[in-house]
């Protein structure tokens, strides 16, 4: 029998992808140009985070922001190169980053079809990004409070609405926009709830715009089963991070995958994180030593708005960069929930075959 995906693309505006995927932006470079590209030349979008993108770049140790912002534009055309005009490229760019506003500049002008923004919310970013360059908007929301307050500020000063809105859910990787009591009581949580009524608010916008506003559900999606899940919820796609960290294309470092792969579920855990959030990660070294008291930060990578070096628990930058290159104990591996599922390496065309593919 012939294999068929029975799933919608995901039309956002003029642009649509044939595949109704988002592979989530994951920092500190571990999805860049190779994964992103690949992700879209399968036909979903591929989402390359712009945290500290340039942290290989010469001249990264005295400069930081400008070799962000030359990695940027490199990684933009180079996944676009890949994708070979399929799918679509964007990038993820966090509220909480000092340069957020020169990144969604320097990614608009190199092109990018879409721009997610989250770890905060993004009340600036239609101002930032002209409706008429083309490059798509959305932010991430972890609540209806939050949904309804970005949709109705948008509208009063840019009289804009979103492209698209990212719902992260409690089982995500990353940063995580909810407290830590909510998230040690995860399974009182009714998440799906949440998302009905996040669809249910964007109505009103739907009918004042003229415009359908897609919603993509994220954090623990992990086969096909998820997928329709979402869909029945009234989702248009998914954003699947953890899953793509375990491919041949992923831009970290094979440890870092070998870490993902050796997981098990009662190794990933909550950690406080300099961004203000809690975050979720692989239990190591350096969880613990934080769990115990402060790394002191020798040196400040300028990555966030609001970060006291002197005070935080440890420096972000520097963990996120140790991990990328292989340093798993010592460096901060973020993770989803659902991790420990994770059994062996892939490639991105496979995963996203097993995504779609139903018999
Ligand atoms: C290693 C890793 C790094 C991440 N980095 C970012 C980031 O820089 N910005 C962001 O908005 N989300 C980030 N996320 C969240 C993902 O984009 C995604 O929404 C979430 O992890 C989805 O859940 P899943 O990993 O269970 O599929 C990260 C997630 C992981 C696993």
């Amino acid at each position: 029998m012939e294999k068929q995906s029975g799933l919608k693309g995901l039309q956002i505006g003029e642009r649509t992808a044939a595949v109704p995927i988002i592979q989530g932006g994951m920092g500190v470079g571990v999805s860049r140009s190779r994964l992103a590209g690949a992700v879209a030349k399968e036909g979903g979008i591929g989402i390359i985070s712009t945290a500290q993108i340039g942290y290989d770049e010469e001249g990264f140790e005295s400069d930081q922001a400008a070799c962000n912002l030359r990695a940027i534009r490199k990684h933009i055309r180079k996944a676009k190169e890949l994708a070979q005009g399929n799918g679509l490229v964007g990038v993820n760019i966090m509220v909480a980053l000092k340069h957020y506003k020169e990144h969604v500049r320097e990614a608009v002008e190199a092109g990018a079809d879409v721009i997610i923004s989250g770890a905060g919310l993004p009340m600036d970013l239609p101002g930032l990004v002209p409706e008429e360059c083309g490059t798509k908007i959305a932010p991430i929301v972890s609540s209806k409070r939050a949904a309804a307050l970005i949709l109705k500020m948008w509208d009063h000063h840019y009289q804009r609405t979103a492209d698209f809105l990212v719902i992260e859910g409690p089982e995500a990787g990353g940063h995580l926009g909810f407290s830590r009591e909510q998230l040690e009581h995860r399974e009182e949580m009714d998440f799906d709830r949440e998302i009905r009524e996040i669809i249910s608010c964007k109505k009103e916008y739907e009918e004042k715009f003229s415009k359908k506003i897609p919603v993509v559900v994220a954090g623990g999606i992990f086969d096909r089963k998820d997928i329709d899940h979402a869909i029945s919820l009234g989702a248009d796609g998914v954003q699947i991070a953890s899953r793509f960290v375990a491919t041949e294309e992923c831009d970290a470092s094979q440890l870092y995958k070998d870490a993902y792969i050796q997981a098990k579920e009662e190794e990933i855990q909550l950690i406080q994180s300099p961004v203000g959030m809690p975050g979720r990660a692989l239990r190591n070294h350096l969880t613990e030593t934080v769990a115990e008291g402060r790394i002191p930060v020798k040196k400040c990578y300028n990555c966030l708005e609001k970060c006291n070096p002197a005070k935080v628990p440890y420096c972000i930058t520097k963990a996120l960069i140790d991990a990328v290159k292989g340093d798993v104990e010592n460096g901060l591996v973020f993770c989803g929930a659902n991790t420990g599922r994770i059994r062996e390496m892939t490639t991105v065309k496979e995963l996203m075959a097993e995504l779609t593919e139903t018999w």
